[in-house]
């Protein structure tokens, strides 16, 4: 069973990649085949400085692996060393409907926001579905707002297969089914685009004063307070254990526990969970070629999982390619 799922390069990555997508995809990495790469072509619809962009495809890959991905187990490699998705990606528009782009929630959001809007950005769901069904992939772990995306994946794969045959496999949205939008400071879905996020690797001290910027209301030291409906309680609970959290809504329920206490600690049982992996982010920072070695043993072996449904793909079409023995030339359910 392959695992996929990829992250764009447009920033360092926030608490709510963390624990919506990071987390999970990494929970995989025992029972399923992972594949997890670093989504550049689909960070270039806005992402125009070079610089950046390298720099943050380094963040993203160090990320994963500081948090515990296994480069032995599970591929980890850079979209655009992949070629063969943006071949696919044109024979998928190739059995896509306009109206299907045009419903896409992210484009629509894009277009409500009154910006100049590239072609990238419209067919940027086409792109997402190559990215996909490249690998034969089955299961996609995403955050809420992907799902749409991956559903969108799936339409296009069937779309190609009953005109063409079984070329790809349909693949299916994972979702945290405990807690599906990680909020941010004000409460809001947590976004690099809302300006309410906390950088995973955010130091200590910045760790800490953005958690004493959380948002709350304004009950003081002596009102009994709703767990349930602040936005500190909420984020503790993705990072303390169940004792600790029926310990912290207890004291919520009771006088004498004021915001500031339970940002603290809510701070220390974030410093708690990411002190480490930071340590090992820094390190991994510091030495690029190791770095570099990772993605492109990773780009090789996904490379020829790529190259093998492509081939598959081109003849089904009838368009040519030299036919390549034992590289993915029939469907994997076959
Ligand atoms: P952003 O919304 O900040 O631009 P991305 O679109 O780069 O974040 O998201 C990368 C991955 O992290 C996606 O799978 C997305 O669904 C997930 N994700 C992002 N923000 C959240 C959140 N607040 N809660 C849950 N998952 C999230
Ligand atoms: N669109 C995803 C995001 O914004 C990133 C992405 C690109 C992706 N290709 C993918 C996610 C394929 C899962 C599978 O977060």
């Amino acid at each position: 069973m392959r695992a996929l799922t990829g992250i764009k390069p447009t920033a360092m990555p926030h608490v709510g990649n963390l624990l919506g997508m990071i987390e999970p995809a990494l929970r995989l990495q025992h029972s399923h085949d992972a594949f997890y790469f670093i989504a550049d072509y689909h960070a270039l619809t806005t992402v125009h400085d070079a610089e950046r962009m390298r720099t943050y495809t380094r963040e993203v890959a160090a990320t994963w692996l500081a948090l515990g991905l296994d480069p032995a187990r599970t591929a980890l490699f850079v979209q655009s060393d992949v070629p063969e998705v943006c071949e696919i990606a044109w024979l998928l528009s190739c059995v896509t409907g306009m109206g299907l782009l045009e419903r896409a929630h992210a484009y629509k959001s894009a277009q409500g926001d009154g910006r100049e809007l590239n072609v990238g950005t419209f067919t940027y769901p086409v792109l997402m579905a190559a990215d996909i069904l490249a690998y034969d992939s089955h299961q996609v772990p995403v955050g809420k707002d992907q799902k749409q995306h991956v559903e969108m994946a799936r339409d296009m794969a069937a779309s190609f297969n009953s005109r063409f045959g079984e070329v790809f496999v349909l693949p299916e949205p994972l979702i945290r089914d405990d807690v599906a939008t990680i909020p941010g400071l004000d409460g809001r879905k947590m976004s690099k685009s809302y300006g309410n996020s906390i950088e995973v690797w955010a130091d200590a001290k910045a760790l800490r004063k953005k958690v004493m910027g959380i948002v709350t209301d304004s009950k003081g030291i002596d009102d009994v307070k709703d767990p349930d409906s602040c936005n500190v309680f909420a984020l503790y609970k993705l990072f303390a254990t169940p004792e600790e959290i029926e310990a912290l809504a207890t004291r919520y329920r009771a006088p004498g526990l004021g915001y500031g206490h339970a940002k603290q600690a809510l701070y220390e049982v974030m410093e708690r969970r990411l002190g480490a992996p930071r340590e090992r982010y820094t390190a991994l920072m510091a030495d690029p070629i190791s770095l570099e070695a990772v993605l492109e043993d990773g780009a090789a072996r996904a490379r020829q999982v790529a190259a093998g449904v492509l081939q598959r793909a081109r003849h089904a079409t009838g368009l040519r390619g030299t036919p390549r023995k034992n590289v993915g030339g029939t469907h994997p359910a076959t």
